[in-house]
């Protein structure tokens, strides 16, 4: 089994190639490699728009038949476990494999898999894509990563989006912080004031309250959660001249940002999701010409 699991075992020198891989095919399209005959099929088990469709999407741009599943409807409701869901699959003869899971590290039981494997996000633990994309985008903006100062906002400790993006960021040399309430914080990085962030950060990283992985309602209302720790239209104002704002997406309007900042100059939301398809292209690209 390869592909891509996670980042943690993959130096920055080879993350610098995927990223710049990425916005070669971002840049000039004659750069991108066709696999006319693969096909891959998209294994999700949690919800998604952007990164079930943008590699769909990456599947086409690279000329690779996509196959969509859908747990309903499939033996997953009749209880058959994923690793003989992937197993049939690669006996089917399909190429890949992309999968989300709500486990941390899914992929552990699939090491009898002989075809390559994608993790479009595991839990609450990693998700890879993901943060290749937001270095990407952050790479577009700064052109380095060394010294640039990110403060991760918000739901921390459900995030998976926040423990991968700090653990490379820091073997980047970023100078990585968290914000957020009590509740939400964990080990992740040192923490500092929504203050501290808005006025020194070269980039603010917002993250999704998951509302649906804490049965724990949280105690604070959407309004007040706004005001304490939400991008404001005044606080992007503060923000340095050429500081960015990020969010994973989907976004909860009026909670981690107001709605007006969503298209605000200084937010790359949008820019995101776009280099989400060349990610996923290099990525795909990479694993099948054996340089991943
Ligand atoms: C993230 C996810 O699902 O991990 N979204 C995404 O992939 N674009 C973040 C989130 O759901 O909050």
């Amino acid at each position: 089994m390869n592909g891509l699991l996670t980042l943690k075992g993959l130096s920055p020198n080879i993350i610098q190639s995927i990223i710049d891989t990425a916005v070669s095919f971002k840049n000039d399209s004659s750069k991108v490699t066709s696999f006319p005959d693969k096909k891959m099929v998209t294994l999700f088990f949690e919800n998604s728009t952007r990164t079930q469709y943008s590699f769909q999407v990456a599947m086409l741009n690279l000329g690779i038949t996509p196959i969509g599943f859908s747990s309903i409807g499939s033996s997953i409701a009749k209880g058959e476990s994923l690793y003989d869901t992937v197993k049939t699959f690669e006996y089917l003869g399909v190429d890949g494999v992309i999968i989300r899971h709500s486990q941390n590290e899914f992929y552990k039981e699939l090491e009898n898999v002989n075809i390559p494997i994608f993790n479009a996000g595991d839990g609450t633990a990693d998700h890879p894509t993901q943060t290749l994309l937001d270095l990407m985008t952050i790479y577009e903006r700064f052109g380095k990563f060394d010294g640039l100062k990110i403060a991760l906002v918000g739901d921390i400790a459900h995030s998976r989006v926040a423990h991968g993006n700090a653990e490379v960021m820091k073997r980047l040399n970023m100078d990585v912080s968290i914000v957020g309430p009590e509740i939400f914080i964990d080990d992740t990085a040192p923490r500092i004031t929504l203050d501290q962030a808005v006025d020194t950060c070269d980039i603010v990283n917002l993250l999704r309250v998951q509302f649906e992985r804490h049965a724990d309602v949280i105690e604070m209302s959407k309004d007040d959660y706004h005001s304490l720790y939400g991008m404001t239209k005044a606080r992007a104002d503060r923000m340095k001249k050429d500081a960015i704002i990020m969010h994973p997406a989907p976004v909860n309007r009026g909670v981690e940002i107001a709605d007006s900042v969503v298209e605000h100059k200084k937010s790359r939301i949008f820019e995101q999701m776009r280099n989400g398809v060349y990610i996923r292209m290099a990525v795909i690209s990479m694993v099948f010409e054996g340089k991943l």
